[in-house]
């Protein structure tokens, strides 16, 4: 899909399809107030006649506008100018693309960059609408025989802007908004592939898949025996009991300059969670193939900043495992020195993210890093305590924690904070070792991220907890891309700060 930005008047363009906002009750934006003065009243007619009122997801096809240059005219339903809002103009975005792919319209100038959102501007109107189309346009049809293509899918989306001094942040909401999708896409691409084939082995082959594809990415790829060799015994303990072997995956971007401290972003990447011995129940254990959403954002995140050239310094560590029960799994009981140096007693080897994540984190402070970040499907209380909406955000420093919070406003992939006060950590006291990796069933995300905190006591860190978010289950079950949003939110503001 292309996108482009252009500033005219509505019956001079020539084009497959011009997309015009209507609101409720039947009245027009100022594009449709002009087509309809130049067609002598044709569509005030029309919805006169009751053929439209504007209610919101209402969709009507014109062909052959009197006085017009383009095939057709597509109004669309904005419902009532007051109500108008962010989730109900990306409804109508997500209406207006759904009905182009239907009609045959391979190229569509839009209007509705003039929809009144109050205290919203270009940018946001352009950056957003090309997010909500993509989401939109998403398939994952890898898997099936028979592809789902549109006869003649949607192919170039232009944009309208009121003038021409609105061009550039036109054009640089459109870099940034596919650069973000793009990530969205790449993050849902991973989550959404089997275990079977989406494992240890194949996230690493997608690493040195990016080294090929952008010139500042470099890939180290650590195995399991040197892992072992290196002392990292929380990590081996979880991905030994596969037959698949484990890896720690380190991606570093050099988009800043040599002395920039780079950021660390640390993945979950537990490609599937059977729980170990301490074995999960049945039920829609399938959908443990996205216990790898943490990795997954994190080369979606990367996607986008390797896209946009971020001058920035990241460097990303993916704990990529497979949690399985085998002779070769951790027992319940089982005590593990961690890459800390730190002993750990594994009361429950279902609470395996924490354990590949404290070695990731502790391999991370090698690099001296600003700050890190690790981005996991940690825990299903969080899902209990937030629900589908709300990443959970843990973090040992506030003015990052505060930085998380706004790129979450910001980008419409919110985050809310929970506490890791000292009291949340006393669960953790294990008889026999330095800590054991679970607490009681109360606070659950809490005790996790204190879990990880204790390896994270010399740098600025937050820990978001997704397993609430990255997925959706029922009907529609799958990844949803998220936070690469966010993530991607937060490496933005960190260059207009430096700027
Ligand atoms: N991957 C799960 C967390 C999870 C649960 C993600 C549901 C998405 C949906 C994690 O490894 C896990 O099993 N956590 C346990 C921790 C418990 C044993 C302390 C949990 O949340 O039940
Ligand atoms: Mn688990
Ligand atoms: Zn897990």
């Amino acid at each position: 899909m292309e996108f482009s930005i252009k500033s005219g008047s509505a019956e001079k363009q020539r084009t497959a399809c011009l997309v015009v906002g209507v609101y409720e009750p039947r009245k027009l934006t100022a594009a449709g107030e002009l087509l309809d003065s130049v067609s002598d009243g044709y569509i005030s007619n029309l919805l006169r006649r009751g053929d439209m009122d504007g209610k919101l997801g209402q969709m009507l096809l014109l062909q052959n506008v009197p006085n017009t240059l383009s095939d057709r005219v597509m109004l669309v339903g904005c419902g009532k100018e007051r109500e108008l809002n962010e989730n109900n103009y990306r409804k109508i975005i997500a209406t207006a693309i759904n009905k182009l792919n239907e009609t045959g319209s391979m190229e569509a100038h839009s209007y509705l960059t003039e929809l009144n959102l109050k205290g919203r501007d270009s940018y946001w109107k352009i950056r957003f609408a090309i997010e909500a189309t993509l989401e939109t346009l998403y398939t994952f049809d890898q898997f099936k025989s028979k592809k789902s293509e549109a006869r003649r899918p949607l192919r170039r989306f232009i944009f309208n802007v009121s003038s021409r001094r609105e061009l550039p942040v036109g054009e640089q909401a459109i870099n940034e908004g596919v650069a973000i999708s793009n990530g969205i896409r790449e993050a849902k691409n991973l989550a959404n592939m089997p275990g079977n084939i989406c494992n240890p082995p194949f996230l690493a082959a997608n690493a040195e898949k990016f080294a090929d594809e952008f010139t500042h990415i470099t890939t180290t790829i650590l195995d399991e025996s040197e892992l072992e060799e290196m002392g990292a015994g929380a990590f081996v303990a979880v991905s030994k009991g596969s037959d698949i072997p484990g890896k720690l995956i380190i991606m570093e971007y050099q988009g800043g300059s040599a002395e920039d401290k780079p950021l660390v972003l640390v993945g979950k990447g537990i490609t599937f969670d059977t729980g170990g011995i301490s074995l999960k129940p049945g039920a829609q254990m399938d959908e443990m193939k996205y216990d790898m959403g943490g990795s997954a954002s994190v080369f979606g995140t990367l996607r986008a900043a390797a896209e946009l050239k971020l001058p920035l310094n990241i460097v990303c560590v993916l704990a990529a495992a497979e949690n399985m029960p085998s002779g070769n799994a951790a027992r319940p009981g089982d005590i593990v020195t961690s890459l800390s140096g730190k002993t750990i007693e594994i009361l429950n080897t279902d609470a395996e993210g924490r354990l590949v994540l404290c070695d990731a984190l502790t391999y991370a402070e090698r690099f001296n890093p600003e700050l890190i970040i690790d981005i996991a499907t940690l825990t299903g209380a969080v899902i209990i305590g937030l629900g589908h909406h709300a990443s959970g955000l843990m973090s040992n420093h506030n003015p990052l924690a505060h930085e998380l919070l706004n790129a979450g406003e910001k980008s419409n992939d919110r985050a809310w904070r929970l506490p890791i006060w000292e009291e949340y950590h006393e669960g953790l006291k294990s008889n026999f070792a330095d800590f054991a990796n679970i607490a009681g069933r109360a606070g659950g995300s809490i005790t996790a991220a204190c879990f990880l905190a204790k390896f994270m006591r010399k740098y600025q860190w937050a820990h978001l907890d997704i397993a609430g978010t990255a997925w959706r289950s029922g009907q529609n079950k799958g990844a949803t891309g998220r936070p690469v949003a966010l993530l991607t939110q937060f490496l933005l503001e960190r260059v207009a700060k430096a700027s």
